[in-house]
């Protein structure tokens, strides 16, 4: 059974407590938390992600699912521990080389949470291959990140399947997450893909009911 992590980037600030309160009624898994500083994507959720973080921390004890489109990778995460998050996944586009994606790795270690790395569409599979023995999630993006509402990209679903026999070959285990796009009508392309969590934002928060939702997205995979 996949996980479903709701993304709250399409969360309406007037109904955040209410809209919160009902995903975790609705039984969502994790929030995903998009943080977004305007540099490495267009725009800037920085302040929105902190005051929903800050709410959701008050009312829930579900786990936090970081998601950093940020250049300035280190400093994100600092601004995240001291909510106690259950993972933090990074872009593998915003480290200049392998040094600093493994000072990242290990600094999310040492603060104990779980460390993901996040590909963008374009970014061959390969790319990460090396980190996987070291990480828990791979995050691969199935729109180009930046915004949410977008249309699911059919092409990253092969990287997704690939990415799992790969795992599978070389006996590791590690969650695939995808991220973007996802809705009832596309759940059909993500089965038998591997992908164990699934990322959903506007499918979720712009129904009517979250938990009917949330049901018929988990029960097809
Ligand atoms: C896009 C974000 C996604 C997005 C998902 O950059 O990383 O998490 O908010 O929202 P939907 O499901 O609406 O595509
Ligand atoms: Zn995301």
């Amino acid at each position: 059974m996949v996980e479903i992590s709701t993304s709250v980037l399409s969360v309406k600030e007037e109904e955040a407590v209410k809209t919160f309160y009902n995903l975790e009624t609705a039984k969502t898994d994790y929030f995903h938390i998009d943080v977004m500083d305007g540099k490495f994507v267009k725009q800037n959720t920085i302040e929105k992600m902190q005051t929903y973080t800050n709410v959701i921390k008050q009312i829930s004890n579900l786990p936090l699912d970081v998601h950093l489109m940020v250049e300035d990778v280190e400093a994100n995460i600092d601004a995240y521990l001291p909510y106690e998050p259950n993972l933090i996944t990074f872009h593998i586009e915003a480290c200049k080389d392998k040094q600093e994606v493994l000072k990242h790795i290990q600094y999310i270690k040492e603060n104990n949470a779980k460390v993901g790395i996040a590909i963008k569409p374009n970014t061959s599979i390969e790319e990460i291959y090396e980190y996987l023995p070291l990480i828990h999630l791979v995050l691969v993006m199935t729109v180009e990140p930046g915004y949410g509402g977008q249309k699911l990209i059919p092409e990253t679903i092969q990287k997704v399947k690939q990415l799992r026999e790969y795992i599978n070959e070389n006996n590791l285990q590690i969650d695939i997450e995808v991220d973007g796009g996802i809705n009832i009508e596309n759940k059909e392309e993500l089965k038998h893909t591997g992908a164990n969590i699934l990322v959903v934002g506007s499918a979720i928060i712009n129904s009517d009911n979250y938990k009917d939702t949330i049901k018929k997205i988990k029960e097809t995979i």
